[in-house]
């Protein structure tokens, strides 16, 4: 049966046809009958104030997963195409002023990214701690050195150039408080700005690092152990799935598998087609 959007006001015939083609559900309370017998508004309250007619029960609310048009209360929504055209200083300068989520608030610093940003390897973990929020580098802890010994043992560092180097980055930009988990709203905003750091960078591999790194760029909730070693994609770019440092930290015997995961990825490197000279 196709959905009945007919109840939605803010949709034209075309966009109904759409959505029914689609099999897309759409949501929107329905007039009750006392609503759609009430008088205009402005004209009176006595119908909202006075009505004892029960309240029909609400159809459950489809929630988007990825809230990327909810607007926040501290900044105009995002028009689209607001990031997807920066180039390197605008968009640094846009992350350094962002306010589309409550995480500035308690910001000391945004936390860019940090690299060659002409490396073939790019990084991506989760959100700065408290020593990057301090710093304004990522992964610059416990964490970070670990990283650093990971990527010496492929021939790179954040210093390097090019094959020696990597660009290192954040799905979120700023620190969430006492290093909880980032929240979907604030994934939702700041996801735009590592997508263009990517589009900017253009690597050949990514190393998605932790839970969240690897939901963001593969839009999945499978668990790490059931992504690696293999060979996803994000805007045609190749992504390695590994874990995060500061589990290794914690689970050092896992060592291992995230050197597999960095061998996989030097492989996928040099079997990649070259690109243009
Ligand atoms: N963990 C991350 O994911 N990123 C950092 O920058 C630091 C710790």
């Amino acid at each position: 049966m196709e959905p009945d959007t007919s109840f939605v006001p803010q949709l034209d015939a075309r966009q109904r046809a759409m959505l029914a083609e689609m099999g897309v559900r759409v949501w929107a309370p329905r007039p009750t009958p006392a609503a759609a017998a009430a008088p205009a508004a402005g004209t009176t309250t006595e119908a909202r104030t006075t009505s004892t007619a029960p309240v029909p029960a609400r159809p459950p609310v489809a929630r988007p997963t990825v809230a990327a048009t909810v607007a926040s209360p501290l900044a105009p929504p995002r028009r689209p195409g607001d990031i997807d055209t920066l180039d390197w200083p605008a968009l640094r300068e846009a992350v350094a002023t962002c306010q589309a989520c409550g995480l500035c608030k308690g910001r000391k610093n945004t936390v860019f990214g940090v690299g060659d940003v002409q490396a073939d390897w790019m990084i991506v973990g989760e959100a700065p701690g408290e020593n990057e929020d301090l710093q304004g580098e990522p992964f610059v802890g416990a964490a970070g050195q670990l990283l650093d010994n990971m990527l010496r043992a492929v021939g790179r560092s954040r210093a390097g150039e090019g094959a020696q180097g990597a660009f290192i980055a954040n799905v979120l930009k700023c620190r969430p408080p006492a290093n909880r988990n980032p929240l979907p709203d604030e994934v939702a905003q700041c996801e735009p700005y590592l997508a263009r750091q990517v589009a900017l960078v253009q690597p050949k591999v990514i190393v998605a690092m932790g839970r969240f790194a690897v939901q963001s760029l593969l839009r999945t909730t499978e668990p790490i152990g059931r992504l690696r070693g293999r060979v996803h994609r994000y805007e045609g770019v190749p992504v390695i799935v590994t874990y995060h440092p500061a589990y290794l930290l914690r689970t050092p015997a896992d060592k291992g598998k995230a050197w597999a995961d960095l061998c996989l990825a030097m492989h996928t490197l040099e079997t990649a087609a070259p690109g243009p000279a």
